[in-house]
């Protein structure tokens, strides 16, 4: 039966909880979308257990198995296009996205971010590194922020944002664990969103 679900690519380096939160919410609520493809830079990671689990292709993509950053890049938009690829969201993938994919789907990348953008985003800040630096700031608040990804690390145009307190005595664990909290509401409500958009 064809149908008009968009076709998602989902790029994650870990626990994938985020990618976890994203499937039930299309299952679910009925979001007319299908993961087609996880697409990892690490050859085992918690993305690729689920994947599989769900049958969904999994895919471990790394510049190390090119000999050059250029090869690398073609073979990720090819490997992109060759599956009709509509939408890419990034859960956690703690690699910079090559420039070339950016051009090849201008508009058509998201990204979650564990903080309020535009403060402590770019290069370094992912993970722990980011919750520690919201603390060291001594921030009343932090929260998470999905965002369309461009040629620049965490600058592109903030789709939605959503908060959470910072509690005293928190540890930057005890942050991240609240703010992923938010976050497996957020992506699901952000990806809705994008879709109304882009029709
Ligand atoms: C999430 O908190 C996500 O926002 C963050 O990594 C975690 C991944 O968790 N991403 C970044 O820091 C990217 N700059 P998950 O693998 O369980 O979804």
């Amino acid at each position: 039966m064809a149908d008009n679900k968009r076709r998602l690519a989902v790029f994650c380096s870990g626990t994938g909880s985020n990618f976890r939160a994203l499937q039930h919410a299309i299952l679910e609520r009925g979001i007319p979308a299908e993961f087609e493809l996880c697409l990892s830079n690490r050859s085992q990671c918690g993305a690729f257990e689920f994947a599989q689990e769900h049958g969904i292709e999994t895919l471990h993509l790394s510049e190390k198995q090119f000999g050059s950053y250029e090869e690398f890049e073609e073979a990720m938009v090819r490997a992109l296009m060759v599956r009709g690829i509509d939408l890419i969201l990034l859960a956690g993938y703690m690699r910079k996205v090559p420039d070339a994919v950016v051009a090849a789907f201008p508009d058509r990348i998201l990204n979650i971010h564990p903080a309020l953008l535009p403060k402590f985003g770019g290069e370094g800040m992912y993970g722990i590194h980011v919750h520690a630096a919201v603390l060291a700031a001594g921030e009343a608040e932090s929260g998470a922020t999905v965002h369309v990804v461009n040629e620049e690390y965490d600058k592109g145009r903030i789709v939605m944002q959503r908060r959470v307190p910072v509690m005293p005595g928190d540890t930057p664990e005890a942050l991240a664990d609240r703010v992923l909290e938010c976050e497996h509401a957020l992506y699901p409500d952000a990806l809705e969103k994008i879709l109304e958009e882009q029709p």
